[in-house]
């Protein structure tokens, strides 16, 4: 296995936007709708992340791996690619070669990814709670939920 920088290469570009189209609402926190190909190129090209890696096994690419500036870790491996060992092996390798505190942001449904990361030794830190401000003032989706009582 090799881990390959995205870089600003128009093929990392497809890669990501084709493993986009595979996750569901329930693997993700921050992806929840496909974005168009244009943003997501925007996206990519910005150099979001500390790192950002392609996994590469032989001729495939399989997946991809991220360290956020705030340290946090994120993967996605292929439906055709997954349960052979990829995203641990893949996240050991990041992990040593950008040493120090990780954290994963993981979907509570998400059971797939907590074992993961559980398995590499992470630690349950805390449990975070969101209010959907964008969507509603908190006192309108508090005279929902009394409408609704
Ligand atoms: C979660 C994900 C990255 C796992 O990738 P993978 O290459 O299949 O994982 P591995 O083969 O390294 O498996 C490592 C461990 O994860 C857990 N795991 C992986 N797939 C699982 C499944 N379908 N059911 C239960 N546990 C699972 C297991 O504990 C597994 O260890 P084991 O095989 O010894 O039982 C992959 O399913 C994926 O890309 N999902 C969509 C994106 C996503 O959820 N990313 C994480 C967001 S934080």
């Amino acid at each position: 296995m090799k881990l390959v920088p995205v870089g600003n290469e128009e093929k990392s570009v497809d890669i990501l936007f084709a493993l986009l189209a595979e996750r569901t609402p329930g693997e993700s926190i921050s992806h929840q709708q496909m974005p168009l190909l244009e943003n997501h190129r925007k996206f990519v090209m910005s150099n979001p992340y500390q790192v950002w890696y392609l996994i590469q096994v032989k001729d495939d690419y399989v997946g991809t791996c991220y360290i956020t500036k705030a340290r946090e870790v994120g993967i996605s491996i292929f439906q055709a690619h997954r349960r052979k060992g990829y995203a641990t092996q893949a996240l050991r390798d990041m992990m040593v070669l950008r040493p120090g505190k990780f954290y994963a942001n993981i979907n509570p449904s998400n059971e797939k990814s907590q074992q993961l990361f559980k398995g590499l030794g992470y630690k349950l830190l805390q449990v975070t709670y969101i209010l959907d401000a964008e969507r509603k003032t908190w006192q309108e989706q508090m005279a929902d939920a009394e409408a609704a009582e």
